[in-house]
């Protein structure tokens, strides 16, 4: 086998190529044991018996019989993908012009130990690598686009079910109108939203069960903002991987090979109450209780009792108490909030001027504010968010989230200042 597809050397179904350390292997597979098998082109763990599969070439185009399928390089520039019959199913599209390279005397496509299929000109130029075509599943080291100044957005998308890895209902990726959050969609429909980025750079989260934390990071290439993840220090004994799973759950993964199993360090949404919208607007997700469950903010009560009372929180909650704009509203402050969806992002504002970029202005609901440790666009390190109008899809998170302050009747403001000091 080797690491290595060569031009004179074209890989059928009778071989695979492995990385050079043996973690990772690409060949053809067919992920149905039963029923009428079809072949596709893919990257796996090698060392893995179950779930193993990282990247698919050929998603929607499977091979029927592999006997003769062949992925072969076409020109000094190109792979593809050719079955039985010789139809072409999937290829490269390496146009050959730019660089000066189209003078180079061919290339080689070789598998990495990242899990990379990297296909480079004779003078070691990356001309197309299967880490800038993901699948469903991001591998530390690999990058996903959360911008789309130039280029167009990545997501990943999940398979149809675990034996079709043809394009399947469930994607993420970030919100196409603002990189400072993520989704999964069902089709076009929001299903879950990620917190907003409070702090650029990295995003750590201690996993217990593997001893260390997974870091979230996001960093510019030419243009545009890329997040990937993985741990501090390449770990032998971790396999790490970040799964759109057909379920509609995006998995944090990590392969126990003590006991030979996967293990879904996270697995979201995890509960009802965590999918899109699910409490209504001014309602909120309350993952502190032991059953978690919707709640209306401070000075708000259920639009609609009945149907709250009966865990339909969708029509959400309205306001106790009328705002008097300009008359002394006050600001009820809720801390580890992920902060609610559609919101403006107002550039380069200090604290003071953002709350009063949101008091001066009678439409606004809310606010937020944060210090990114980290210049990330034209040197600006503030991030102010307003809101205008209803409050969607907010949650209350257990250690994490941040401060939202909520726009309140003065008079509201005062009860609580009078409750606060009887409490004293
Ligand atoms: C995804 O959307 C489809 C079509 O609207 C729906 O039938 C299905 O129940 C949704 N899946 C989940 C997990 O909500
Ligand atoms: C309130 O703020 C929003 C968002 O920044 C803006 O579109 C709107 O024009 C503002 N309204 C007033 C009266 O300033």
């Amino acid at each position: 086998s080797g690491s290595r597809l060569l031009p004179d050397k074209p890989l059928s179904a009778r071989s695979t190529i492995t990385s050079d350390d043996g973690t990772f292997a690409l060949g053809f597979f067919s992920p149905s044991s039963s029923g009428t098998k079809h072949y596709y082109v893919g990257i796996w763990y090698k060392n893995i018996p179950q779930d193993n599969i990282v990247w698919v070439a050929n998603r929607a185009m499977p091979i029927a019989d592999p006997s003769s399928a062949i992925l072969a390089f076409t020109n000094k520039f190109n792979l593809a993908l050719s079955d039985t019959n010789g139809q072409l199913l999937w290829m490269t599209n390496i146009s050959a012009t730019g660089n000066s390279s189209s003078e180079a005397t061919g290339g080689e496509a070789m598998l990495d130990n990242n899990g990379n299929f990297i296909l480079q000109s004779s003078e070691g130029i990356i001309l197309w690598q299967s880490f800038d075509y993901p699948t469903d599943t991001l591998l530390p080291g690999m990058n996903l686009r959360i911008t789309h100044r130039t280029h167009a957005l990545q997501r990943l998308i999940s398979w149809r079910n675990p034996q079709d890895p043809s394009p399947g209902n469930f994607s993420y990726g970030a919100d196409p109108d603002e990189f400072l959050q993520r989704f999964i969609w069902n089709g076009s429909t929001p299903y879950r939203r990620s917190p907003v980025w409070n702090n650029f750079l990295v995003v750590g989260q201690y996993i217990e069960s593997i001893r260390s934390t997974i870091y979230f990071t996001l960093q510019t290439i030419d243009d545009e903002v890329y997040i990937s993840f993985g741990l501090p220090a390449p770990s032998v004994s971790s396999l790490l991987l970040v799964k759109m799973d057909y379920s509609g759950k995006m998995k944090i993964r990590t392969w126990k090979s003590n006991v030979s199993k996967w293990t879904d360090l996270q697995s979201e949404p995890n509960q009802e109450c965590n999918k899109f919208g699910y409490c209504g607007p001014f309602g909120y997700c309350d993952n502190t209780q032991p059953i978690v469950t919707c709640k209306c903010f401070d000075g708000f009560e259920p639009n609609n009792k009945q149907e709250w009372t009966a865990h339909r929180f969708s029509q959400g909650c309205h306001r106790m108490e009328a705002l008097r704009c300009g008359q002394g509203d006050g600001f009820l402050n809720t801390s580890n909030m992920k902060v609610p969806d559609q919101f403006v992002f107002v550039k380069n504002r200090s604290l003071d001027e953002c709350i009063a970029e949101c008091t001066s202005n009678c439409s606004c609901t809310a606010y937020a504010y944060a210090n990114m440790s980290t210049k990330f666009m034209n040197g600006d390190e503030t991030r102010c968010l307003l809101w205008i109008g209803d409050l969607i899809d907010t949650e209350k998170l257990i250690g994490q989230g941040e401060n939202l302050y909520i726009r309140i009747n003065g008079l509201n403001g005062k009860v609580y200042c009078l409750c606060f000091l009887c409490l004293c």
